[in-house]
C-alpha cells in the first residue's frame, strides 16, 4: 500500500514517502562514512566479556605523543648463523617445508629454550624461507619480545592498539562479536601488506602469536617477494632494480583519526627501492605492497599504476608464491617482513581472534646497487641459486618456452 501523506507533509509540499526515502539515504550515507576497514582503522571492538582470561591484552589506545623515529644501528644476527643451522635443526623432531617457495614448520621445539646460537639460526631460516611456524608454544609476551629484541630494536606502532597493561612495544590484533568488518569498506587485495613499510627502517624478523582464535577461519597468507622477483624476465627484473617507490603512513593515520582514535606519531612517507636485497641471504626481493606503496617515483603515473597493479595482483593472486597458515591457540609465526607480504582473512565473525605481535626494526632497505657497493658481493636471484644447487642449468630454466607450442596446464 502506498504511504499516505501527513498534514505536515502536505504543508511543506513533500510527500511522506519522499521524506522517508531522504532520511533513509542520509542514514545510509552516515553508515557508509563509519564503515570499519580492518586495515586502516584498528579494531576497537569489545564484547565486554569480563571473564576473558587475556583481558589485560585487549586493545587500548592511550593518547600519547611520540617523536619521529630516528635511524638506529642494526646488525643482522642471521649473518652470524651456521648456514646449515645444525643447532636448530638437531633440536627439532621434524622440519616440514610447506611449499617450494615459502613457509616451513618446525616441530618439537620449545621457543622458551632457544640458545643464542639457535636464535641466530632461526633468523637465518626465516630469511631463507620467508615464514616459519611453530605450534603449542607456551612462550609468553615477555619471552616473545626478548626474542624479537635479539634481532633488532623494537618498533612501536603509531596507531594500532597496545595492550591494556601498557606494553607499548606490543601490537594487538583483536576482533570479536561486537563488530563485523564491513566487506563494503575494503578489497581483499588492499589487505596485503608488509608491516609499516613506510618506516625508514621497516621491520625484519616479526612474530605473531595467536592467544585466542576460532576453531576454523582467520588464516593468514604470506607471499614471497623472492619468488615474485624470480618469476619475471631478465629485462623486466633489470628495469625494476632501477626503480624506487613511495610508501605512506597517511591512510593508516587518517583511518585512526576518522575512528576518533589518537595518532601517537605523525605519519611519514618514505622512498624505498622496488627491489631490495636481503642483507643475509643476498637474494633480491620485490619490496612493494598494496597496503602502503602508493607510487613508483619518477615515471609517468600510467606506468606507475600499471607496474604496481601487476606486482600487487601477482602478490595477491599467484598461489605459487604463497603459503596459508591455519592457526591454533599458541601457534606462533615468524616472518621476515623484508621479503614477504601477508594478508589476514576476516572470515570468522562473530568468533574472537586475538594475537600479539613483536616487531624488530631491520636495516634501511638496500637496492641492488647499494648492496653490491657496500658488500662487494653480487646480489642473487633465489630461484637461480636453487636450480644451480640442484645441478640444473639456470639459463635453460629461465628461457621462455617455445612459442609455437601451446602451454597445456590443463592436460
Ligand atoms: C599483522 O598484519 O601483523 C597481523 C596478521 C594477522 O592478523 O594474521
Amino acid at each position: 500500500m502506498a504511504p499516505v501523506a501527513t498534514t505536515d507533509d502536505r504543508e511543506s509540499g513533500v510527500p511522506t514517502a519522499t521524506v522517508d526515502r531522504i532520511a533513509a539515504l542520509k542514514a545510509e550515507k552516515a553508515a557508509e562514512s563509519t564503515v570499519f576497514n580492518p586495515f586502516y582503522s584498528p579494531s576497537i571492538g569489545d564484547d565486554g566479556d569480563s571473564t576473558y582470561k587475556f583481558a589485560e591484552f585487549k586493545p587500548s589506545f592511550p593518547d600519547l605523543s611520540w617523536p619521529p623515529l630516528t635511524e638506529v644501528a642494526v646488525s643482522d644476527r642471521g649473518l652470524l648463523a651456521d648456514p646449515e643451522k645444525k643447532s636448530l635443526f638437531s633440536a627439532a623432531s621434524k622440519v616440514r617445508h610447506l611449499t617450494p617457495a615459502i613457509g616451513t614448520e618446525l616441530l618439537g621445539i620449545d621457543l622458551r629454550q632457544l640458545s643464542e646460537t639457535q636464535k641466530d639460526e632461526l633468523a637465518l631460516l626465516v630469511a631463507e624461507r620467508g615464514v616459519v611456524f611453530f605450534r603449542d608454544q607456551e612462550i609468553d609476551i615477555h619471552g616473545q619480545l626478548n626474542l624479537a629484541r635479539h634481532w633488532g630494536p623494537l618498533h612501536k606502532h603509531a596507531t594500532t592498539p597496545i595492550p591494556r597493561n601498557g606494553m607499548e612495544e606490543v601490537h594487538i590484533v583483536y576482533n570479536d562479536a561486537s563488530r563485523r568488518p564491513d566487506p563494503a569498506s575494503f578489497s581483499k587485495l588492499e589487505l596485503w601488506h608488509t608491516d609499516v613499510s613506510y618506516e625508514i627502517q621497516p621491520p625484519s624478523t616479526t612474530s605473531l602469536k595467536v592467544i585466542t582464535g576460532p576453531e576454523y577461519g582467520g588464516d593468514t597468507l604470506w607471499s614471497s617477494g623472492y619468488a615474485l622477483y624470480s618469476s619475471f624476465s631478465p629485462g623486466f627484473q633489470k628495469y625494476l632494480e632501477g626503480l624506487t617507490a613511495l610508501h605512506s603512513a597517511v591512510a593508516q593515520a587518517d583511518g585512526s583519526r576518522a575512528a576518533g582514535l589518537p595518532v601517537r606519531r605523525e605519519p611519514i612517507e618514505t622512498i624505498h627501492p622496488v627491489v631490495r636485497v636481503h642483507p643475509v641471504t643476498g637474494w633480491k626481493s620485490i619490496y612493494v605492497n598494496p597496503g602502503f606503496t602508493r607510487r613508483i617515483v619518477g615515471v609517468p603515473k600510467a606506468e606507475s599504476d600499471a607496474i604496481l597493479q601487476l606486482l600487487f595482483r601477482q602478490i595477491g593472486e599467484n598461489p605459487d608464491f604463497q603459503v596459508r597458515f591455519k592457526w591454533e591457540p599458541n601457534s606462533i609465526a615468524f616472518w621476515d617482513n623484508r621479503i614477504v607480504t601477508h594478508s589476514a582473512t576476516f572470515d570468522f565473525y562473530p568468533e574472537t581472534r586475538h594475537a600479539l605481535r613483536a616487531t624488530p626494526h631491520g636495516e634501511k632497505p638496500l637496492s641492488v646497487a647499494e648492496y653490491e657497493a657496500q658488500t662487494g658481493k653480487v646480489a642473487k636471484d633465489r630461484q637461480i641459486e636453487i636450480w644451480r644447487q640442484k645441478g640444473l642449468d639456470p639459463v635453460s630454466q629461465v628461457a621462455v618456452s617455445n612459442p609455437t607450442k601451446a602451454a597445456r596446464y590443463n592436460d
